[in-house]
């Protein structure tokens, strides 16, 4: 049991308070099944183990669960290769598991949103095999095919040209070659996951069938993967040169070429308005996009003013975070100009995909307590990925033993090189097992040996030793999540960022109607006083963060929540 007990506050009273719809004031917490509780101790999460841990995520105060796939599977990409969209892979559990999980979510008033990967299939789908038989069976066009246009070399030489010179976002071309058919397939990803064809109406129907038929269950919405991807170039013209190497957030071109006729398509956001239909004919369900390319470019997958696209997307630029007031000022005033109100932003430091945040911060508790508290108080909806709360970190596991396919594909670079350019290529490292307790495997799980390995500091981070300590990251995010829950300001309030506060500080006010309330952190290693009038301290961060009569004191990575008189 922590220290701080969950609000008293039923599912029902929540509903009655609102006024921004609940997905654009709610709070989400990425589970990892895999990586989260076994409970039949067979070395693997599963969804039985989820149940068991509710408790956990509700007392901390979270009130959305994204829980990635686990769907059947070959696992090929642990998941994100589906096999099949309404069935649930053994390992993970039954489908009673699942509807079950929806239940003890929503009888503890919380939310579920499942993980829709509708851009590819794993090659072992059914739909695929079928596919790929013949030019002419009736699911022929359900995935991108398309002729060499010549032979490469001499006439049966077996070398053939590519379709066009299109890169996969994992680099290299995303065409392959299915000697079956004797045509090529696109994969915008991994090889063995061949992208539907979205512009064949009986793709598009299927899928929204399929995301009926989990929100017909209770699914409270979904994450949908590369949602961005979904539509390519229906010209399949050539993508320009560019001389970047390796994508970033903000500009998705690498591999020597801009991806503008592979990404952010206009169909694609036409496709966001259709979702987001399907969606609301079970009244207001979470949407929430991953995308990649410019800020101005990814809101437009929110749809027109009325933000009638998706409900919310990833803003991934700042996964890569300088720990600096500056640096988090900037982003503020940047995502408040693009993503106003109806829109709403989403702040995310770490995922199963990318370095976890507490590496970025060199392993120092007392910026990711201060990283969080930022996260929790600031306009938008924040994601936090299991594990996050407890401050674990990267893992370092050897490339050759991987079971992520991405290391195997890039094999033959050094690994100092990703270490130089701070990319986490092995994802692996971030998806090792929940660090429960100091039992035997961290107390994830009773197996003798694990998926992948407990890393190493599970004696001194985890749940339980945090539970114990009152200024422990687990207690503050418990704190600030109730602090949160308790101000409605906090949730759906405007927010204004404050001038002339001293160096490394930022400070920002939250306000809906007469609630007013001000947040003040102190990115620097030293204490900082200075003149603020408020009239009541809520939280303080580190015992030096004081607030008396009209000034302000922060120490190192300090912070304060400050009530202000309306
Ligand atoms: C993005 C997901 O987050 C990642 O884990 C996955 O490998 C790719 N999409 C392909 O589905």
């Amino acid at each position: 049991m922590g220290l701080f007990p969950p609000s008293k506050l039923g599912f029902l009273d929540k509903i009655t308070a609102m006024t921004l719809p609940w997905y654009h004031k709610t709070t989400i917490y990425q589970i990892y099944p895999r990586s989260f509780y076994d409970s039949n101790a067979d070395g693997i999460g599963d969804l039985q183990g989820i149940i068991q841990k509710l408790d956990y995520i509700h007392g901390l105060g979270f009130e959305t669960m994204w829980i990635s796939p686990f769907f059947a599977s070959p696992q090929a990409d642990l998941g994100y290769d589906v096999s099949g969209y309404t069935d649930v892979a053994p390992e993970y559990g039954t489908m009673a598991d699942g509807l079950k999980l929806i239940e003890e979510t929503h009888q503890r008033g919380m939310r579920i949103v499942f993980d829709m990967v509708m851009n590819h299939t794993s090659s072992e789908h059914p739909w695929f095999k079928e596919s790929r038989a013949s030019r002419d069976n009736p699911k022929a066009d359900w995935y991108i095919w398309k002729d060499s246009p010549r032979p490469l070399l001499e006439e049966g030489s077996g070398v053939r040209a590519k379709p066009n010179n299109w890169q996969s976002l994992t680099g290299g071309s995303g065409w392959h070659f299915d000697r079956q058919r004797g045509q090529f397939y696109w994969a915008s990803f991994l090889k063995f996951q061949p992208d539907l064809n979205y512009r064949n109406p009986e793709v598009k129907k299927t899928m929204f069938d399929i995301v009926r038929f989990w929100l017909a269950k209770g699914v409270d919405g979904f994450r949908l993967d590369i949602f961005n991807v979904i539509f390519k170039d229906a010209e399949f013209r050539a993508n320009p040169f560019s001389f970047k190497l390796i994508p970033t957030d903000d500009d998705p071109s690498g591999f020597f070429q801009q991806a503008k006729y592979t990404l952010n398509q206009p169909e694609g956001f036409e496709f966001a308005e259709q979702f987001r239909q399907v969606c609301d004919e079970f009244g207001e369900r979470l949407s929430l996009g991953e995308v990649s390319g410019n800020r101005q470019l990814i809101r437009k997958f929110l749809g027109g003013q009325k933000n009638d696209g998706l409900t919310l997307v990833f803003d991934f630029a700042m996964l890569n975070f300088k720990f600096t007031a500056g640096y988090f000022g900037e982003l503020i005033q940047d995502i408040e100009a693009t993503y106003p109100d109806p829109f709403m932003p989403v702040y995310v430091f770490s995922n199963h995909d990318r370095r976890r945040s507490m590496d970025r911060l060199g392993n120092d508790l007392r910026k990711a307590r201060l990283l969080s508290m930022f996260q929790l108080t600031v306009r938008g909806v924040p994601c936090m990925y299991y594990g996050e709360e407890i401050g674990m970190t990267n893992s370092r596991l050897p490339f050759a033993a991987a079971l992520d396919p991405i290391p195997h594909k890039f094999q033959f670079v050094p690994r100092f090189v990703f270490d130089m350019l701070g990319i986490t290529i092995n994802r692996d490292d971030v998806r090792t097992p929940m660090q429960w307790d100091e039992s035997v495997n961290a107390g994830f799980s009773s197996a003798p040996q694990t998926w992948l390995p407990v890393y190493e500091n599970y004696r001194e981070v985890n749940v339980e030793v945090e539970n114990k300590d009152r200024s422990s990251l687990l207690n503050t995010v418990r704190t600030l999540l109730n602090i949160r829950r308790d101000f409605q300001s906090l949730q759906e309030g405007s927010l204004e960022l404050l001038k002339d506060l001293p160096h490394h500080i930022l400070g920002y006010k939250r306000r809906l109607q007469n609630e007013m309330v001000c947040v003040l952190l102190n990115f620097g290693e030293t204490q900082k006083t200075f003149p603020f009038s408020a009239e009541e301290r809520l939280f303080h961060l580190t015992p030096a963060d004081v607030h008396q009569e009209n000034s302000a004191r922060l120490g190192a990575y300090g912070g304060l929540i400050l009530k202000l008189a309306s």
